[in-house]
């Protein structure tokens, strides 16, 4: 579709701090809403939302705070919530069929559980994803610190990418045959908080703080602010020591960014947010600098978080397990294991399954782990991706130290729950297997996910 104009300047969140205050839960509803994603020259979509908005109402939470929610199901189909890159015991993972039954129409399930990280994090449906979070059932989950760098605003963007028709109605070909053998569910109408070219205010001097958080299906972002300068404070929730990057901030799916951008353009001028990641690239929303500055120089206070307490996995004791991602559309796989027998690639794509890992599709959420340790132990686990596609690879209930990429040690080591592997390309992560329970491994991409890219970790 073709889409012109420019949308209103509704990109902050409302601030809700709803859970864990008191002794009621707060009441999550996903079901069925209209949201006016577009902009005033279309009509509204019909969605799949938390309380029926898109993104799903904002958690708030401090550091050291509970997080008690009453997910009610308000739709026609069964589901659950996962609550994306928290540490939180396995019985709260929200995977349906692994951690707990699907929840399904009218029933409720009470999630508890405190998060042990502050952080950007988002939560999302994990029943038949590709749809739910297609239609737009996901949220913010942000846990605060407890001293955080001083700023004079703070704004969280959910980025996502719809396929719409015309008439600004969602396409509804959720996974299938090419999206889930490509790139996944690329769209067409990329959105910050569900406003499509939004425009934000800002003023010249202001300090503000963005937390980016990826909640497309499928598409991945690498973004500039043109003649601005952020700089990355934290990585999928997790602190960095701050830098400015070189090259464009990359976001893969589900991953997340937090920056610190000095607003530093001259008052009543534009400044775009360019995605680049793809051969087109487009503006993502536009910065507008009001009249009046708020200060002439940047603030100079730091802006560094205070470390995380993940524990540091033990590279000397630490197993090694090869992690190789094969399959899709020019990927050249032969065969693979699927029930566990091997089969041509003709008889897996047949059944649906187009990936495997190490040479087994993943066709259900139970299944024999790909990685089996004690709880404690520290493992090492290097990603080769051996197909034409990127794959943000996630693993439940950890976080994942990144050390090297294509053999080269990163920058920094940093943690990360979601690292993009792109093709070809050889990741090395490792972690402490401190959190008992059999946890997802699986690609972000929903499509490829459904289609077999998935494994479980078991830690007892
Ligand atoms: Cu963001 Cu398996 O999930
Ligand atoms: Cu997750
Ligand atoms: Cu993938």
């Amino acid at each position: 579709m073709q889409v012109g104009g420019i949308a209103a300047l509704h990109t902050v969140l409302p601030r809700v701090l709803a859970a864990g205050d008191s002794a009621a839960p707060l009441q999550l509803t996903p079901k069925p809403g209209e949201v006016n994603l577009v902009g005033p020259d279309f009509p509204a979509t019909e969605v799949w939302g938390y309380n029926g908005q898109v993104p799903g109402v904002p958690i708030r939470l401090t550091h050291g705070q509970t997080l008690d929610a009453l997910v009610t199901n308000g739709l026609e189909v069964p589901t659950a919530v996962h609550w994306h890159g928290i540490r939180l015991p396995n019985a709260m993972d929200g995977v349906a069929g692994l951690t707990q039954p699907p929840i399904k129409p009218g029933d409720s399930f009470r999630y508890t559980f405190t998060p042990p990280d502050a952080g950007t994090f988002w939560y999302h449906s994990h029943v038949n994803a590709y749809e739910q979070v297609g239609r737009g059932l996901y949220g913010p989950l942000i846990i605060e610190e407890a001293a955080p760098p001083k700023v004079d605003r703070e704004l969280t963007w959910m980025i996502d990418d719809w396929r719409l028709l015309d008439d600004a109605s969602i396409k509804n070909d959720f996974s299938n045959g090419h999206d889930r053998s490509h790139a996944g569910r690329i769209g067409n109408v990329p959105t910050v908080n569900g406003r499509f070219r939004d425009v934000i205010e800002v003023q010249t001097g202001e300090r503000i703080r963005l937390r980016i958080i990826n909640a497309s299906n499928a598409r991945n972002f690498a973004l500039t602010f043109t003649d601005l300068e952020p700089s990355i404070i934290a990585i999928d929730g997790q602190p960095v020591t701050p830098y400015k990057p070189e090259a464009e901030i990359i976001v893969g799916a589900a991953g997340r960014v937090d920056l610190i951008i000095d607003m530093t353009g001259e008052p009543e001028s534009l400044t775009s947010v360019i995605d680049n990641f793809y051969r087109q690239s487009f503006d993502l929303v536009k910065f507008a600098y009001q009249k009046a500055p708020l200060r002439d120089q940047a603030p100079d206070t730091s802006i560094a978080l205070a470390q995380s307490s993940i524990p540091e996995p033990d590279l000397n004791t630490a197993t090694t397990h090869n992690v190789v991602l094969a399959g899709g559309a020019m990927g050249g796989l032969q065969q693979a294991k699927l029930n566990g027998e091997w089969m041509d690639l003709r008889q897996i794509a047949r059944q649906g399954y187009v990936w495997a890992m190490n040479d087994i599709v993943a066709n259900k959420p139970t299944m024999p782990p790909l990685v089996e340790v004690k709880q404690g132990q520290s493992v090492r686990l290097v990603i080769d991706n051996q197909t034409a596609f990127p794959h943000p690879m996630h693993l439940h209930g950890h976080h994942m130290k990144l050390l090297s990429i294509d053999g080269n040690p990163v920058r920094e080591a940093h943690w990360v729950d979601s690292p993009l592997v792109m093709p070809r390309q050889r990741i090395e992560v490792a972690f402490v297997a401190d959190n008992p329970g059999d946890w997802l491994f699986h690609c972000h991409v929903l499509e490829h996910h459904v289609a077999g890219l998935g494994a479980l970790v078991s830690i007892t």
